[in-house]
């Protein structure tokens, strides 16, 4: 890779159109003045090897990997980060120096780092977290609450296996509870955490009788559309902190933007707007 070129990133998936990363990566560019650009790029998963072997000529730093590459992209990697290899996903990917594709997962990083500016006193050891999913998000959410050494998950999903094969995985300090049980935990509960898609725009309401929940629980959603989902909203009534999924989208990104742009990237309201628009 010469470094005259101007630097490119962008982000593969299939389909591609719905990404924000381009947005993001757009408003950072633009802000910070950096001649670089951010494409995305729809990729079938026959073809992903191919492209990816042919990027870092074009001038591509890295890419960012979205559905449904995250997981079988860690195949064709050939350096995988630790908490990539523990997540079994990748969002994140660099073409290093030495031509070797490096595989990162930065969404646990971008939950905490949302979850620290957005609420600055939350203290991930004060209590049990609930986790409410066991999919690709959960995994990501439950290895970034045991790296900071949340005392015990407490685990739900409605396919109560997935959930089971998550602690099969992950270990110990995660107790799985069915389903129809969740709402009986959260007066134990410190953080409170929705990883499914429930109470998306368009999809059902997540559906937990939340009388047990106390106003010390922090309550957060991954879900950004709407930005105040049901939970949150009903959180909010009952003198919950609560935060929305949309900074750990754009946190999720800052590691690559470093990376690839040579500049640490902020996480602000403006670039929430951006987003927003
Ligand atoms: P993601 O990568 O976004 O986590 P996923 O791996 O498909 O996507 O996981 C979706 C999560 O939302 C799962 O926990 C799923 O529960 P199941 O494992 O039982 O499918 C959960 N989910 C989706 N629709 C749901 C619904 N109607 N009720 C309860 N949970 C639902």
């Amino acid at each position: 890779m010469t470094n005259d070129k101007i630097p490119l990133a962008g982000v593969i998936g299939q389909p591609i159109t719905q990404s924000k990363s381009p947005v993001v990566h757009a408003h950072w560019l633009r802000r910070y003045g950096i001649r670089g650009h951010y494409i995305p790029m729809d990729v079938s998963s026959v073809d992903l090897p191919h492209v990816l072997n042919n990027l870092p000529r074009m001038g591509f730093r890295g890419v960012n990997i979205t559905i449904p590459h995250k997981e079988s992209v860690l195949d064709i990697a050939d350096v995988i980060s630790d908490r990539a290899a523990l997540i079994g996903a990748a969002n994140t990917l660099t073409f290093q120096s030495d031509g070797k594709l490096h595989a990162d997962n930065t969404d646990g990083l971008g939950f905490i780092a949302n979850l620290k500016q957005e609420a600055p006193g939350w203290n991930p050891q004060a209590g049990p977290a609930l986790v409410l999913g066991a999919g690709g998000a959960s995994r990501a959410v439950v290895a970034a609450l045991l790296h900071e050494r949340v005392p015990e998950i407490i685990l739900t999903n409605r396919t109560r296996a997935r959930a089971d094969a998550l602690k099969a995985h992950f270990g110990g300090k995660i107790k799985v509870v069915d389903w129809t049980q969740a709402a009986s935990h959260l007066d134990e509960t410190a953080t409170l955490v929705n990883t499914t898609a429930l109470g998306m725009t368009g999809k059902e309401e997540l559906k937990l009788n939340l009388g047990r929940l106390t106003s010390d629980t922090l309550v957060t959603d991954i879900v950004y559309n709407p930005l105040t989902t049901p939970l949150l909203a009903q959180a909010e009534a009952r003198g919950c902190q609560t935060v929305d999924g949309l900074g750990m989208l754009l946190h999720q990104a800052v590691p690559g933007f470093e990376r690839w742009f040579g500049r640490a990237p902020e996480v602000d309201a403006e670039l929430r707007n951006a987003v927003l628009r």
